[in-house]
């Protein structure tokens, strides 16, 4: 079993001087003192004596070595939050520290990952920033456990946990900003006395205040520090919740029906309090946590687990087991089994230059390839290849229509600005010819025979195209959401949540019209019926075809988005023409009728209205 520490910290080497940078005093900035060793001081103040294995790779490796520690997943420290500062600069702070987290992980040889930090100040800002880390390879997020006089059970901060939940982000709460401060000047209590109780408080607050209700339980939340003071004080709650009504909040249960909810790590320092955590607890909710390498962290990463008297089973819960699936990984996809982990970042040596072959990762890329006929059949490789390819492109149009939207969405923001409409109708370009490349390839694929491919058929049951979640994902983005589609994505509950967040976004479709409905090309009545609403889009986009010399760049949005449909047709044509090829008119190994099935969405189109008003021009 793999030992990986979720609660850790790093400081990178250097950044910019953030206060001349924000035109606002009292940012933290770092100061070397002697070789290995710095302080962090916020403004004149200093905070923190730290050393190298904040920003070093090589010297945190070492140590993990030293103390049998397989992953760490890396935060900042609350400190850099900015949750009091201006969204732009709190936002902005996020990215370069998160962006510096990646690179230190880009050097821990697959050992290293990451939690982002977020804007929590603004909401849709902490949305956006979290899902770029998690496309960008964080594995989830660090949160303060309030913002200002927010809890949270703070309706924006669940909206933002529910989020999480969506893109499958592990969440760290960790305490800051800590109550009562001016009583507590000296020896360090606001991180022994504030930090439990702001832990404490922030359980509390999700549970009374019904966060947890609201919650999905996909939700892998953790709360630094063993929970602080919560795990020792929850008879008291409960009493409470049992005997004061006052004191019941707004919660559907009893305090402790909640504590399947959530993790806390094992950063208590005491054997007993261990132990009496994972009675409270559960040995599936306590997972290593180190706070290393600040002062006040465990020293010999572990050995408080190790040497406890829990059972050997509990210990492997605490050490490991536990944190994968916190983190949502596995152990063969993240961690290796020899204990040496597979690199997944940017393998550069520290100090060194990228090559062609760290920064393209091909040594990995080359290694994802396992067939399954025994002996293996010759052309089982090409039938992998081809299809890692195709993904590969419906990972690139995935990430190109998302500009897309975005584009469009700021035109219909500022119906008179051009430069997102041209932007938009240029990614378009991009996407139209990466489909025509798509549709092409099938032909590689013929030049198996039927006969080669039904050598191995029998090895990829039940797996199917029907399981491609980035060619769902495209068709929801475009607009053709099928919720029924989502059955095939149960069995992973990441996709299945990223399929359900694609749902509820607005798709290309929709903020194309939402575009033409704010420049006053489309007018549509509350009550209209869906045929009038239908035929009003498709007259929106007469109106821009009539006056071709005021409407251009619009028009070329319009092209683009005909030509994608037509090409994604032709795409589901020869994918059918291929199918018949190889297997004739049999079922599929997902179960559908085969091409049968295949031919009845040949009829589906993501613009109809584009196509309608074609009709309407020839009125
Ligand atoms: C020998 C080659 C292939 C055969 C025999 C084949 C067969 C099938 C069949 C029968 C289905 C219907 C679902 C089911 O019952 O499984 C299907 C769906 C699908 N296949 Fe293929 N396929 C092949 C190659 C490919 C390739 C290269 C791709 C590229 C990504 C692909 C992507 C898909 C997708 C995305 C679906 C779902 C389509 C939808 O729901 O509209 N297939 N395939």
């Amino acid at each position: 079993m793999p030992i990986i520490d979720i609660h850790n910290h790093f400081f990178p080497r250097s950044w910019p001087d953030l206060a001349e940078r924000y035109g606002t005093p009292d940012w933290p900035w770092i100061k070397h003192t002697e070789p290995g060793k710095a302080e962090i001081r916020v403004g004149h103040r200093f905070f923190r004596n730290i050393y190298c294995a904040c920003w070093d790779p090589e010297v945190r490796l070492q140590e993990m070595d030293r103390d049998g520690v397989e992953m760490q997943v890396l935060s900042t420290t609350p400190v850099l939050f900015a949750y009091e500062r201006p969204v732009e600069h709190a936002l902005d702070c996020a990215q370069m520290f998160n962006d510096a987290a990646l690179e230190l992980c880009a050097q821990g040889e697959g050992r290293l990952k990451s939690l982002c930090q977020v804007p929590l100040q603004d909401i849709d800002a902490s949305c956006k920033e979290l899902s770029r880390c998690m496309r960008a390879g964080h594995l989830g997020v660090q949160i303060g456990n309030h913002v200002g006089e927010k809890n949270l059970d703070d309706p924006g901060i669940v909206t933002f946990l529910h989020h999480c939940a969506d893109v499958g982000a592990a969440v760290l709460v960790h305490p800051w900003d800590m109550l009562g401060q001016t009583r507590m000047p000296k020896y360090m209590m606001p991180w022994t006395v504030g930090m439990p109780a702001e832990t404490q408080l922030g359980i509390v607050a999700m549970i009374l205040g019904a966060a947890f209700d609201k919650l999905p339980p996909n939700l892998r939340i953790c709360f630094a520090h063993g929970g602080g003071s919560f795990a020792f004080l929850l008879g008291r709650l409960e009493n409470a919740w049992q005997h004061h009504p006052v004191a019941r909040g707004i919660c559907e249960l009893a305090p402790r029906a909640y504590l399947n909810r959530f993790f806390v790590d094992s950063a208590v320092f005491d054997k007993r309090a261990l132990q009496f955590l994972v009675e409270t607890m559960g040995a599936e909710r306590v997972m290593l946590g180190s706070d290393y390498p600040f002062p006040l962290g465990e020293h010999g990463i572990g050995n408080l687990i190790r040497s406890s008297r829990l059972t050997s089973r509990a210990k492997e819960q605490l050490l490991g087991e536990n944190a994968l699936q916190f983190l949502g990984i596995t152990r063969s996809k993240e961690v290796g089994d020899t204990g040496a982990a597979k690199p997944a970042t940017p393998n550069v040596p520290p100090g060194g230059q990228l090559s062609y072959s760290s920064y393209l990762q091909v040594p990995a890329l080359l290694e994802l390839q396992h067939p399954q006929s025994s002996p293996q059949h010759h052309d089982e490789l090409l039938f992998i290849i081809v299809h890692q390819t195709y993904e590969l492109w419906f990972k690139e149009l995935l990430h190109d229509l998302d500009a897309v939207v975005e584009n469009l969405r700021g035109a219909g923001a500022i119906p008179d600005s051009r430069d997102e409409v041209y932007e938009a109708a240029r990614l378009l370009r991009r996407c139209t010819e990466i489909t025509r490349v798509l549709v092409e390839q099938f032909t590689i694929l013929e030049t198996m025979l039927p006969t080669h491919f039904l050598a191995f058929r029998g090895k990829l049951e039940p797996a199917s195209g029907f399981q491609s979640e980035q060619f769902r994902e495209l068709e929801f983005l475009c607009g053709l959401k099928d919720e029924k589609m989502l059955r095939y994505h149960r069995p992973t509950p990441e996709a299945y949540a990223q399929l359900e967040r694609r749902l509820r976004e607005p798709s290309l479709h929709d903020v194309f019209f939402e575009a033409l409905r704010a420049m006053g090309k489309l007018h549509v009545d509350g009550t209209a019926t869906e045929r009038e609403r239908f035929d009003a889009r498709a007259r929106a986009v007469l109106s821009l075809y009539r006056d071709e010399h005021s409407n251009r760049d619009w028009i070329d949005v319009c092209e683009r988005l005909t030509e994608f449909d037509e090409l994604v047709v032709s795409w589901r044509l020869r994918h059918i023409q291929l199918v018949e090829r190889v297997i004739g008119t049999r079922m599929g190994t997902g179960g559908s009728a085969g091409s049968s099935y295949l031919k009845l969405t040949l009829d589906k189109k993501f613009f109809p209205e584009l196509w309608e008003a074609r009709t309407l021009l020839t009125e």
